[in-house]
């Protein structure tokens, strides 16, 4: 038996009904947004975690917002994939993502926690107001009509999260009967810690193991996009 075989039949036995899929990039690597660690993380030979902080964008600005035009573009084309669809289709789940891209959301999902922000808000970083801002801008950095610079609403390194985001998170997981966990390297604290909250079945799906996977029940090394269909299909079965 796969470890999929086996987390199937561990779906079977349990007939999970509150359930909480965790998320990273990795859930969206099958769209071809390109995830933050390894090779396929860099841009222009830059790492994310020396552009998504608070100082470089002291520092330059500009800079900054190309790396996030340039992700803007390449999520606006994409299209969720059949882990977000499939994800979707569990009315009465939590989605708790690290993810920018709103791709849960263009997925079908309702309830969804947003940990780190999303990419298609702008923030004055002078009133704080926070808007939506979709379209490609006219020029970078972009600034406001107050004359401030406009930020990217994302929570940098070194910022914290937001408080109500991680209340709902930590109800939702604790409170859970099953916990999936799908695409994230699980190295970004504090978000990555909240995982540790749940007691019960939790189920990884990661090409690679994540830092995560070791306290997982079952760890299947397959694509989001391949397994995340079944295991959903297990547990709307369990839910009929
Ligand atoms: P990472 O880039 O750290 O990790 C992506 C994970 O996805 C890795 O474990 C890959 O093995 C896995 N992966 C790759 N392709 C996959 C596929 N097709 N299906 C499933 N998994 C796949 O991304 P995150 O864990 O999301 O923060 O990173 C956490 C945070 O660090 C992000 O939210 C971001 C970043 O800096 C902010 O934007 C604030």
């Amino acid at each position: 038996m796969s470890v999929l075989d086996d987390s199937v039949a561990a779906i079977r036995d349990l007939q999970p009904h509150k359930v909480v899929v965790f998320t990273g990039a990795g859930v969206s690597a099958d769209s071809g947004v390109p995830t933050f660690r390894g090779p396929q993380g860099l841009w222009r030979s830059y790492r994310s975690e020396d552009l998504a902080t608070p100082e470089a964008f002291a520092r330059d600005p500009k800079l900054v917002w190309q790396w996030y035009e340039w992700r803007r573009g390449l999520i606006r084309e994409a299209q969720p994939n059949a882990a977000h669809r499939s994800i979707a289709q569990l009315a009465t789940a939590v989605v708790i993502t690290q993810n920018v891209d709103n791709l849960h959301a263009r997925g079908g999902s309702r309830d969804i926690v947003e940990l780190h922000g999303n990419i298609f808000r702008v923030r004055c970083t002078r009133e704080g107001t926070i808007t939506v801002a979709d379209e490609p801008f006219a020029s970078l950095p972009p600034h406001c009509a107050c004359g401030a610079l406009l930020r990217p609403d994302i929570v940098w390194f070194g910022e914290m999260l937001p408080e109500e985001a991680v209340e709902r998170a930590s109800a939702a997981i604790i409170g859970a009967d099953i916990l999936l966990i799908i695409g994230t390297s699980g190295v970004v604290y504090p978000a990555a810690g909240l995982v540790a909250l749940h007691r019960g079945l939790s189920i990884e799906i990661n090409p690679e193991a994540s830092a995560l996977a070791s306290a997982c029940t079952y760890a299947i090394p397959s694509r989001a996009a391949e397994a995340t269909p079944q295991i959903i299909n297990a547990i709307l079965e369990g839910q009929r």
